[in-house]
């Protein structure tokens, strides 16, 4: 199939990229022209696991271009994804300029019957919206509109996309399901489903799932905060609940709350929907609350512990990033955590595999960056851990002894066993279990 896709950011890259590498010829579009260079050039500008394997086969055997002539890709495609941004506005509800600008400008170029599909998480209701733009200079015949929701995690999106837990497709149209159908059936060969609704329920769709991600990632992060008063380990805890079928062992982890550019904005937007309904959905307002204090949670702990003397202390801070295997800062934990720590007169020595750059753009000369995890450490009186990097994992102990001041470690992501650590002689404090 002949394929467009509108915004070159991370889902439409992992979106083209994904659709070439299944056979289909495909144009991604953006009005970046130096990043459409660049891109032309074979540079992959963001970081992905295994995304530069396939953006470069794909290049090289003319599957996939660049270009920033929206014509261009119009007139060479019959199916169009619109990928672009939805920054949340002051209030919280989406940004809908951009979609609906692009709309606008595809209603004056289509000139065949297309396909004009919302992949960007858009509120219930948008795709009335793109309709309603085509259809200001365009036949009803010439084009359909579908919603098409993304579910790829950042680290695993082209695995997300390969090999969906299912597809949601959104649409009123028998024409547009049948394409729809033959499009991602090979990525669903294993038997999963592609699940066919109605427009508003498939935008839904992806606000109720990320919402009731964050909602178990907050409602663990309380749990986790109980489990440290009460004396309960919610490693434990987290085992023998996700051992139930009917809860399931993912998404269980406490931690410093999420981050990212899609749960905070999801949460947020979901409840704006909510209130434009004079509906006031009360567990998303707790979810954000919670969320909102627990990224100051290693912070706390440490202003806890130092009390005034953290005025003066130098804090190790491994991780940056708001999850491992991204260089994504958006939403990051870290940046949380750093803003506490300078704030009461910490010095921050700070290591993170990808994302250092992004948040010396931040911080600059205010934070010391290190090139790798020892050398954060040297000299410092205490480790905080906000990122799970593999790395972080299996540390070499006795050098980080003999690095720090103090053998202190705040660990924001439960990576180590506790009674090792003990043994290691470590004052080790984690989330939700007993320092
Ligand atoms: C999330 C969803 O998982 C995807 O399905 C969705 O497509 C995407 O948002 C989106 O809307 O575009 P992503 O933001 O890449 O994906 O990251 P996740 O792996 O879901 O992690 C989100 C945050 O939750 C991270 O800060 C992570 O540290 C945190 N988290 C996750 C926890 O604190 N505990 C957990 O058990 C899991």
């Amino acid at each position: 199939m002949k394929i467009a896709v509108v915004g070159t950011g991370y889902v439409g890259l992992v979106t083209g990229t994904c659709f070439a590498e299944t056979g289909n010829e495909v144009i991604c579009v953006d009005i970046d022209a130096d990043k459409v260079e660049k891109m032309k050039q074979g540079h992959v500008p963001i970081y992905e696991p295994d995304l530069e394997v396939l953006f470069e086969r794909n290049q090289r055997q003319g599957r996939l271009k660049f270009t920033t002539d929206l014509k261009e890709a119009v007139d060479a495609s019959d199916i169009i994804f619109l990928a672009l941004p939805t920054p949340p506005g002051e209030d919280g509800s989406a940004d809908l300029r951009y979609i609906l600008g692009v709309a606008k400008d595809l209603s004056k170029l289509i000139t065949k019957y297309t396909i004009v599909i919302d992949k960007s998480t858009v509120p219930v209701g948008t795709a009335e919206k793109v309709h309603a733009a085509l259809v200001e200079n365009l036949d009803e015949s010439l084009f359909d509109v579908v919603s098409n929701p993304e579910f790829l995690r950042e680290g695993v999106a082209v695995d997300d996309f390969l090999k969906p837990d299912r597809v949601v497709i959104g649409t009123d149209s028998k024409k547009a399901e049948d394409k729809m159908r033959r499009l991602y059936e090979p990525f669903v060969r294993s038997g999963n489903p592609i699940i066919f609704m109605d427009l508003r329920s498939a935008e839904m769709t992806k606000y109720a799932a990320n919402s009731y991600l964050a909602t178990r990632i907050s409602f663990m992060n309380e749990i986790a905060n109980l489990c440290e008063k009460a004396g309960a380990d919610v490693d434990a805890v987290r085992k023998g609940m996700g051992s139930d079928s009917r809860i399931g062992k993912r998404f269980l982890f406490p931690g410093v709350g999420y981050g990212g550019s899609c749960f905070p904005k999801d949460v947020q937007a979901l409840a704006h929907t909510a209130g434009q309904h004079d509906y006031d959905f009360r567990i998303l307002n707790a979810v954000m609350g919670v969320n909102t204090k627990q990224r100051f949670r290693i912070a706390d702990k440490l202003e806890a512990h130092f009390g005034e003397e953290l005025k003066g202390k130098t804090i190790a801070l491994w991780g940056l990033a708001f999850k491992p295997n991204t260089d994504d800062i958006r939403e990051a934990p870290a940046l949380y955590t750093i803003d506490r720590l300078l704030e009461a007169g910490a010095q921050v020595r700070a290591f993170d595999p990808e994302a250092t750059e992004h948040v010396r753009k931040i911080y600059g000369e205010k934070v010391t960056f290190c090139e790798d995890q020892y050398e954060a450490l040297d000299g410092a009186d205490a480790l905080a851990i906000v990122t799970e990097w593999s790395v972080f994992r299996t540390p070499d102990f006795d050098r980080m002894k003999s690095l720090l001041k103090q053998p202190i470690i705040f660990d924001g992501r439960n990576l180590y066993d506790l009674e090792r650590m003990q043994e290691a002689g470590f004052h080790y404090d984690s989330i939700g279990r007993q320092p």
